[in-house]
């Protein structure tokens, strides 16, 4: 199995164990954001493309570029969107941001993606994606926290399903925060959902370009 054979159940998979909290951390940017408008906007991992639709709604003078590996995921995600301002990219995002110019989104949204690659790898993609963000742009995250020992548990059990079924790198829950502010970039928190177990960002350059200075 791969994310290609997983994407028809995904959703009801995710429904099933978070209910809607998912789907409100990744809307969450649309919410607290409101009244903005960005040019360019890019999806990395866009997954079955419900945030896409939400955004494309928000944001219809937008110019998207969507990326993800599973044709599974972006055909799902091609039939939920008018696809009108959408560039559909499939391929491996470290591959695809090497062919984007640098500084040419003012937003860039990574939801539940970066826990899908092992520390080292994030080493290089976070910068990678970084140099994709005009100054001023912000970088909107929904991820898992690894805080305590039920959430520690519950997602050893998701890289155990996770692992089985899909071409997933990671095999543990990566402290991609940690790389973030080694690369210069600092969170606002948008929200917080399951007890403090998903939780959405923005995460911006920070002037001084080192966090937490
Ligand atoms: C856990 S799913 C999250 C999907 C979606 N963002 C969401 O919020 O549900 C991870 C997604 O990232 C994609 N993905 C994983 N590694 C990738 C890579 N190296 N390049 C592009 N897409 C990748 C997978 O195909 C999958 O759709």
């Amino acid at each position: 199995m791969s994310y290609d054979a997983l994407a028809p159940f995904y959703e009801r998979l995710e429904t099933l164990v978070f209910g809607r909290a998912l789907q409100r951390a990744r809307c969450a940017p649309l919410e607290a954001w409101k009244g903005s408008d960005p040019r360019t906007v890019l999806i990395l991992g866009d997954g079955d493309g419900r945030f896409l639709e939400a955004a494309r709604r928000r944001w219809p003078a937008a110019s998207i570029t969507s990326i993800d590996q599973s044709e599974g995921m972006l055909a799902l995600a091609r039939k939920r969107t008018d696809s009108s301002g959408v560039r559909f990219v499939r391929g491996d995002a470290r591959v695809v941001l090497e062919e984007l110019d640098s500084k040419s989104f003012d937003v860039i949204v990574s939801h539940f993606f970066l826990d899908c690659f092992a520390l080292e790898t994030l080493g290089e993609l976070v910068p990678q994606i970084a140099r994709c963000l005009r100054p001023g742009g912000h970088w909107f995250v929904s991820e898992f926290t690894a805080q305590t020992a039920w959430q520690r548990c519950v997602l050893w059990v998701m890289y155990r399903f996770f692992n089985l079924t899909t071409e997933t790198e990671a095999t543990l829950f990566p402290n991609y925060g940690d790389v973030m502010r080694s690369n210069g970039l600092e969170p606002a928190r948008l929200g917080t959902w399951r007890a403090g177990f998903i939780v959405a960002d923005d995460w911006r350059p920070c002037p001084s370009g080192v966090a937490g200075a």
